[in-house]
């Protein structure tokens, strides 16, 4: 038995498949014989810029679907040879070995849930880091500092439930409705009792409904701004903002202007606002890693799965088999997907 990583040596090169010691798992931690990792925009910012990279070289990747190899001497939840899904998270603790992209990797047990034998790996893997971004977005009740000057969102929502959710009396619109993150944002949301509006690619409306959207908006339609405030007026629920899945200039731009319509309203981003943002605006920058996530790994990730309340939706893209086909999964997510997450079996 031997472990492999595909390793990043410096920043703006490609990934080197080579070694890496098989790890083990510490306390609250668990080790993943990994069978599918995904690929996020984040592996290619880090990739490109070295940013957030506290150890050289790194491995990169958050999201892993396996087996377990080793349980951490106090980890109760998983015996070996599970089947899991979990949220790798490298991006915090800088070690390699809490990078997904390697055959071994370790996961924070309370990141990690059964996978059930329904779900293959490569469905099961586009789930982890979307998920905690959905519950950090929506559940997260004390505000934290995100970066200087700026908080992350802190709406209090209660937890998703398993069962049929009561109407909250709430519309949030999910900008970017087809996005990984806003897949499973507008999937939590309706399983909390929000009612979503979503705004996705045409031909991505089928995928936003299947998330829970009730309403969606073409996002190319140049009365985007206009459709989004009278579909919220139209629902007669009270507005509670903008979850910017996207978060360009063209994004926030438009953000902007739906906020300033209806005259009320917040909006979460996923990347740092720009200057300036009109002072009728509040802001919060998601951060998705948070032990507000841990009661939904424990309690409802593997339940919500088996009756279907929670989809591996975006569908995957298999890139290719093995390490080696990490680049080329890099190279892809660079240039854009739409309504997929890219998937590479190990
Ligand atoms: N701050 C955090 O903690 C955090 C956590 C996770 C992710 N993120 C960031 O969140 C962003 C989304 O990540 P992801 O993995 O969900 O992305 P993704 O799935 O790769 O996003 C692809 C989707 O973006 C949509 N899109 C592109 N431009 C758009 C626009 N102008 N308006 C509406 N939709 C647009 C496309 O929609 P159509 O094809 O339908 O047109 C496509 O389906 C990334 O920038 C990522 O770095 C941040």
């Amino acid at each position: 038995m031997a472990n492999q990583a595909a390793w990043l040596n410096k920043a703006g090169t490609d990934l080197e498949v080579g070694d890496a010691p098989i790890p083990t798992a510490g306390p609250g931690e668990i080790v993943v014989k990994n069978a599918a990792v995904a690929i996020n925009p984040l592996d290619t910012h880090m990739q490109d810029t070295g940013a957030f990279v506290k150890q050289w070289p790194t491995v990169l990747g958050c999201d892993v679907a396996g087996t377990v190899h080793e349980t951490g001497p106090d980890v109760q939840r998983f015996k070996k040879g599970d089947r899991v899904i979990g949220h790798a998270i490298n991006l915090v603790t800088g070690r390699p070995q809490d990078g997904a992209y390697a055959l071994y990797t370790v996961v924070p047990a309370d990141k990690a849930a059964i996978l059930p034998d329904s779900i293959s790996f490569t469905d099961g893997v586009v789930v982890p880091v979307a998920l905690e971004a959905a519950v950090c977005a929506l559940c997260v009740k004390e505000p934290r500092e995100a970066m200087p000057g700026i908080s992350t969102p802190a709406p209090g929502l209660p937890y998703p439930s398993l069962d049929k959710s009561e109407p909250l009396g709430k519309t949030l619109v999910v900008y970017g409705g087809s996005s990984s993150v806003g897949s499973m944002t507008t999937q939590i949301a309706t399983a909390i009792g929000l009612n979503v509006i979503a705004v996705s690619g045409a031909h991505n409306f089928d995928l936003s409904k299947r998330c829970g959207a009730t309403q969606v908006i073409d996002r190319k339609d140049p009365a985007v701004i206009d459709k989004v405030v009278a579909a919220v007026e139209a629902s007669g629920n009270e507005f509670m903002g903008i979850f910017d899945a996207i978060s360009t200039p063209e994004t926030y731009g438009n953000d902007a202007a739906i906020l300033q319509k209806l005259g009320r309203g917040a909006i979460v981003v996923v990347h740092p606002p720009p200057e300036g943002v009109p002072s009728h605006v509040r802001v919060g920058l998601l951060f998705a890693v948070n032990d507000i996530a841990t009661p939904i790994w424990n309690d409802f990730v593997t339940p919500a799965l088996e009756s279907g309340r929670i989809q591996c939706l975006p569908p995957p893209t298999v890139v290719g088999k093995g390490l080696e086909a990490i680049n080329e999964g890099l190279r892809k997510c660079k240039a854009g997907v739409s309504g997929t997450k890219l998937v590479v079996e190990l």
